[in-house]
């Protein structure tokens, strides 16, 4: 088979990719290796920042998000018994994040595709990528009974694909772009007996605890953990214990927290790539860089990834600019290693360390001044207001030009 830009894997980076590129007259082939039904079902991050809707929304993409996603504008800091509302919709000068559950997103891009008539190939897993190293073409996909020719690859096959192996060895994170942090997160979906109205974050002697708002009837819920805890430990009813000790005192922020239908565990790290580019080889979100869920980040990164792809891949097809295609890595490196580091930042904050309760105690009281500033409006909350909804800087617009044949 032979296509222009052969994308691997059907996430949120991926499925923007193709949506964006087919718009744009680039001929497109997407393989991921779960079903349809899986990769619609799986249910992960829920904020998308302002900015990445209004991308959305220029391209045609948002249609049902904008009809069914609520709007979220602020949080509330829960900390030595004291209840802290951030307001960020107002500090950011009236912006907010969009409330939309990403297998919603991610079914309504697959939607997209094939009226498009551009089904991914699900259940078919790409195995092996050659690309040469000087950038010279062809490139070539492997799968099991399917080879793909084409002019490029999109790795956006997430953390534990097949795509980044074909780097070289130097590509990978090291140092300080690598980071493991001394706890992990428990995840789990809730059921309530109503939608959460706002974020929540509570920093408490026992650890931190977390809740997002996602439907009318659930709720994604965070809980700090030992590192490398397994979670078999964390039963149902210890769970419930935890969350009520840790969210005291949060009042009509929570609801009623009923049946816990998923349970899992986020290893707390944070992994950046030296280089997001290898020849014909460009990565795009989690398979170029993980971050911890602090700020909620990782998906809203992962489009502005597709974002800016997209956008050079289209200038290389119409007018033939392989120099902005060549300074991918170079644009967004610097804004994934600032979010990584806001994101460590405010993840700091919310987890006080220290071995003896005393040591714990004085943490928590430099945490709740930290908190009380960003709460109270000024520079400081501005600041991490504007970050934190996403109020930009603006995603490429979309292109008007008709396209230009033109194979590299
Ligand atoms: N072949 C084909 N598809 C693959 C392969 C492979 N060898 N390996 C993985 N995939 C698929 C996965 O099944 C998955 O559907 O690639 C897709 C990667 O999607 P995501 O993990 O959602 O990654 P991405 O699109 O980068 O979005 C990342 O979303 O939920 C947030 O925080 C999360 O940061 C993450 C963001």
């Amino acid at each position: 088979m032979r296509t222009q830009v052969a994308i691997v894997g059907a996430g949120p980076a991926g499925l923007v990719l193709a949506n964006v590129l087919l718009r744009a007259g680039v001929d497109i082939a997407v393989v991921e290796r779960r079903s349809r039904a899986e990769v619609e079902r799986r249910a992960r991050a829920g904020l998308v920042e302002h900015r990445v809707v209004e991308y959305l929304r220029a391209h045609g993409l948002a249609d049902r998000l904008l009809a069914e996603a609520t709007r979220h504008g602020w949080c509330d800091f829960l900390c030595t018994g004291r209840v802290l509302r951030f307001d960020y919709g107002a500090q950011s000068g009236g912006v907010r994040h969009w409330v939309y559950p990403q297998q919603l997103l991610v079914r309504d891009l697959v939607a997209d595709l094939r009226k498009a008539g551009h089904d991914p190939q699900f259940s078919l897993p790409a195995t092996r990528v050659h690309v040469a190293a000087d950038g010279s073409g062809p490139a070539r996909v492997e799968c099991p009974g399917l080879d793909i020719e084409c002019d490029y690859v999109l790795g956006c096959d997430g953390p534990h694909g097949i795509t980044p192996l074909a780097l070289p060895p130097q590509a990978a994170p090291q140092g300080e772009l690598d980071e493991r942090y001394p706890y992990d997160w428990l995840t789990l979906l809730a059921e309530v007996d109503r939608g959460v109205p706002g974020v929540v974050y509570a920093v408490h002697e026992d650890g931190f605890a977390g809740v997002m708002p996602r439907t009318s009837r659930i709720a994604r819920l965070y809980l700090e953990i030992p590192a490398g805890d397994a979670t078999a430990r964390w039963t149902a009813a210890r769970v419930h214990e935890r969350l009520r000790t840790r969210l005291a005192g949060a009042g009509a922020a929570v609801p009623r927290l009923g049946r816990i239908r998923e349970t899992g565990v986020l290893r707390m790290r944070s992994s950046v790539r030296q280089t997001f580019q290898h020849g014909r080889l460009f990565l795009a979100g989690d398979a170029a860089h993980v971050l911890t869920p602090s700020g909620a980040k990782g998906m809203n990164l992962a489009v502005a990834d597709a974002a800016d792809l997209a956008d050079a891949l289209i200038r290389r097809y119409r007018y033939g600019d392989e120099a902005y295609l060549a300074g991918y890595t170079s644009r967004r490196l610097p804004e994934v290693l600032r979010t990584r580091d806001l994101a460590a930042g405010f993840l700091d904050l919310l987890h006080p360390q220290g071995q003896h309760p005393a040591d714990r105690r004085a943490e928590l009281a430099r945490r709740l001044e930290r908190l009380s500033e960003l709460a109270e409006p000024g520079a400081a909350g501005a600041a991490f207001a504007h970050w934190y909804v996403g109020a930009g800087p603006d995603l490429p617009a979309p292109h008007t030009a008709a396209p230009r044949e033109s194979t590299p």
